[in-house]
Formats: C-alpha cells, sequence, structure tokens
C-alpha cells in the first residue's frame, strides 16, 4: 500500500480538507503515515490568512524536500491557500515541488497522481476556483475519536478589507442540506457524538431555504449526536434565531466563537466589517441573557492601519466589558491584493507586539476570573485523551462551553460524556475530580 503524509497548517476547515483528501486517496490505494519520512507522498495543506504561517510553510518544504535524497520515487504536493496565492513563487523557488493544488481542485488529484508518475511534465499547477464545488457526497477519512468536523460551505463573500480568504477560497456556497445530513448520520453510525459544523461564515449559509439556524437544529436532531458546534460566526449575520436555536437544543454547545477584530467603529469601517460596537455589544447581551453560561470567545487584530491610540483604547474598554472567556489576538499582517494593503501602515512592529501584549495580559486576568468562578461546580465533558502535557494517569476533556478539564484516572477512560467537580483552576486551564 502507498503511503501519504499530511502536514495541515491553518484553521479548521484545512484540517476538515485535509480528512477530505485523505478520504480521496483512500479510495485510490493509500493509507495515512504519521512519519514523514515513511512517505511515497507528502502533502502540505497551508494557510495564507498571515505572513508569518506562510514563511514557517515555506521553511517546512525545504526540509520535507531534502527527504527526496534518501526516497527517489517520493512525490510532494503543497495544497490550500497557498497552492492558490503563491503558485508560482513555490514552484519557481521549491523545484522539488510536484504539484501545487488550490481547495476547490482536490477531486481531480488522483488523475494529477497518475500524470505525476507518469512524468507528463515536471510540475503540475492547478489552482482555479469552481463556484460550485461542495464536495458534497464525498465522506472524508475522519480522524478517529468521537468528534468530527462538517464543512456546511466554502469560500467567503464578505471581503473584510484585510483578509484573503475570499481571493484564495473563492465565492461561498452552501453544502445540500442531504449530503450534510448523510455525513452526520454515517458519523453517528461511526460512534461519533460530536459535529462541529465549519463555515468561514456559518451564519450565511443558505441552501433552498434553509438558513443554518434551521440546518443546525435538523442535524442535533440526528439521533446519537450528543454535541454540536460550530465556527465562525460573523457578527453582522448572527440570528436571534439560531440564538433562540441554541438555547432551544440542549445538544448545542452554549458556545460561540464570535470574532470581533477591534472594539473601535472608525475602524471596524476600515475593515468592511459592516457592524459596529454597539451592535456588536448588543449580540452579547442577547446571547448572554438567551443561552446560559454562554461560552464566548474572539478574534481580535491589533495594529491595523491607521489604529490610533484611541482606537486601541476601545478595544480595551471592549475586551473588559464583555469579558470573553478567550480571545485569539493577532497582529495586523499585511496581504497582497486585500483592500488594506493600499492603506498606510501607521504602526511600528514594536508597538503592535506591545499592544498585542496588553491585550494579552487583560484578557488572562479576565480568563482566570471566569474560570474561577466554576470552582465547585459539576461539568459535564467529553473525553479527548490524554493531558498535553502528559503526567502519568492525567487526562483532558472539554466542557460543552469549550474549556479545556484536566483530571486523574488511574484507568484509562473512554471518549465519553463524564462529569467532573471543578477544584481548581490554573491560567485558561480547569483541574477536575471524577464524580
Ligand atoms: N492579519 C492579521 N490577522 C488576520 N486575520 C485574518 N486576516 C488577518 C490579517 N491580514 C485573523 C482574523 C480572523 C482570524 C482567523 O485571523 O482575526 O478572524
Ligand atoms: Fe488559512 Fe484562512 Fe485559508 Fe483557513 S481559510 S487555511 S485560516 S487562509
Amino acid at each position: 500500500m502507498k503511503k501519504v503524509y499530511f502536514e495541515t497548517y491553518g484553521c479548521q476547515m484545512n484540517k476538515y480538507d485535509s480528512e477530505l483528501v485523505a478520504g480521496i486517496l483512500k479510495s485510490e490505494g493509500y493509507e495515512q503515515t504519521a512519519k514523514a519520512d515513511d512517505a511515497d507522498l507528502i502533502l502540505l495543506n497551508t494557510c495564507s490568512v498571515r505572513e508569518n504561517a506562510e514563511t514557517r510553510v515555506f521553511g517546512r518544504i525545504s526540509a520535507l524536500g531534502s527527504l527526496k535524497k534518501q526516497h527517489s520515487g517520493l512525490k510532494i504536493g503543497v495544497l490550500g491557500c497557498m497552492a492558490v496565492r503563491l503558485k508560482n513563487e513555490i514552484i519557481k523557488k521549491k523545484p522539488f515541488v510536484d504539484f501545487v493544488i488550490g481547495p476547490d481542485n482536490y477531486r481531480a488529484l488522483p488523475e494529477l497522481l497518475v500524470k505525476i508518475n507518469d512524468k507528463v511534465k515536471e510540475h503540475f499547477e492547478l489552482s482555479g476556483f469552481d463556484s460550485f464545488e461542495t464536495y458534497g457526497e464525498l465522506f472524508p477519512a475522519h480522524s478517529a475519536g468521537r468528534s468530527a468536523w462538517v464543512a456546511i460551505m466554502r469560500g467567503c463573500n464578505n471581503f473584510c478589507s484585510y483578509c484573503i480568504v475570499p481571493y484564495v477560497r473563492g465565492r461561498e456556497r452552501s453544502r445540500s442540506v442531504t449530503d450534510i445530513l448523510n455525513e452526520v448520520k454515517k458519523l453517528a453510525g461511526q460512534n461519533y457524538i460530536e459535529i462541529t459544523l465549519l463555515g468561514q461564515n456559518v451564519n450565511s449559509y443558505n441552501f433552498e431555504q434553509i438558513d443554518f439556524a434551521d440546518l443546525i437544529s435538523l442535524v442535533a436532531d440526528v439521533p446519537g449526536i450528543k454535541r454540536v458546534r460550530f465556527a465562525t460566526s460573523h457578527p453582522k449575520d448572527l440570528s436571534s434565531k439560531l440564538i433562540e436555536a441554541i438555547a432551544d437544543h440542549p445538544n448545542i454547545c452554549n458556545n460561540i466563537h464570535l470574532p470581533v477584530q477591534s472594539g473601535s467603529d472608525n475602524i471596524l469601517k476600515l475593515m468592511n466589517r459592516n457592524y459596529n460596537r454597539s451592535h456588536y455589544l448588543k449580540l452579547v447581551g442577547s446571547a448572554r441573557k438567551k443561552i446560559p453560561n454562554l461560552g464566548l470567545s474572539t478574534d481580535i487584530i491589533v495594529g491595523f492601519p491607521g489604529e490610533t491610540e484611541e482606537d486601541f483604547q476601545e478595544t480595551v474598554t471592549l475586551i473588559k466589558q464583555v469579558e470573553f472567556d478567550g480571545s485569539f489576538i493577532f497582529k495586523y499582517s499585511p496581504r497582497e491584493g486585500t483592500a488594506a494593503y493600499r492603506m498606510k501602515e501607521t504602526l511600528t512592529e514594536k508597538e503592535k507586539v506591545n499592544r498585542i501584549q496588553i491585550l494579552n495580559e487583560i484578557q488572562n486576568k479576565i480568563t482566570l476570573k471566569r474560570n474561577q468562578k466554576l470552582i465547585g461546580k459539576i461539568e459535564t465533558i467529553l473525553v479527548e485523551g490524554p493531558s498535553k502535557k502528559a503526567k502519568p494517569n492525567q487526562y483532558m476533556g472539554r466542557t460543552e462551553s469549550n474549556k479545556i478539564v484536566v483530571f486523574n484516572s488511574v484507568t484509562q477512560p473512554e471518549k465519553e460524556l463524564l462529569a467532573v467537580k471543578i477544584v481548581d483552576v490554573q491560567g485558561h486551564t480547569l483541574f477536575g475530580e471524577l464524580v
């Protein structure tokens, strides 16, 4: 059997796509290996969202390329967003890369591999857009466990001024309800109990008059599915109907990732986000009122062109006011081709780093304070496996609101829903005891 090794960067959608490609290759007789030097085919599924992600991948391409010296039949392919954005540069600078293939072209991979093995050409590049491709009926090789990602839409139409995604993943299109439910039912039949519905902007899902709130309710009703999550939501599209659906279904998790990006109306406007601070705050208020113990997280960009100290302070006050459970804070990274790329950068690297540090410190305190409130409470967690620090007998799982809980167990626990009592908090991690 031929062996394929994957290295995946970026968002959950990319992780799903790697499973999708693994599924396509499985039908072609490939099995996955966790060791690059064992592989006949190496695939890097790449991210273009920030420059540092791309730089890292370039380094990895070189490192993995050196394996060709030991294995002459080894083929290397670059998948994902960089395959669209930097196809020419990759082939020019890394001539040992056999092919680049963009997110809308994965069905063509088996055919491409035949051509590569027949040496029809030195390098192949397939990176066009297909505004109908949803890989609807394909069943990915989902990673083992009880939790699975399911893509419900692809692409993005929002054109936030800093974001490369619409240029590398093309226009928004929704996968059919039937295809989504078939995948979820099949997963339930294979003992998966947690489903995360994925899309760049799930709230604009629309297929034959079925919107996202309808869809998530249908998924929650599939027998055997005990938890449903979703990512990512755009604040301009998060509907009260969706908030009701979360509140009404006990198995839709009380967890929303709602990227705010900035607390300043001026910056939100320059970012082309189509909502303002007051709309965001109202949305959070209404979600918190209707969904008990909501776990709320966000993304923030600091150092967007023109961000003044006053704008930055607006973000500081927003974080303090909302009290997110967690924030992912990024330095603005100019992306060629986006609208913001033409705006003059007004902050130095040092100023950006300083702003990130300030926000992280504030958020860490808030996270700690919110987590401390859970001490003494009983939470249900879905066990994922040994804890990251892997001390003997230490395991971890996630609460419904998406917080990590570490607990001790003498025997290896099943990947199941278990009740734990929260007894301690350190940083972002909760510590629990099995009850
Ligand atoms: N620079 C920095 N962060 C970015 N993001 C998207 N584009 C950029 C960029 N050019 C962040 C946003 C988004 C997250 C996935 O990545 O916060 O929500
Ligand atoms: Fe990266 Fe965005 Fe592409 Fe995901 S969609 S892989 S985060 S650029």
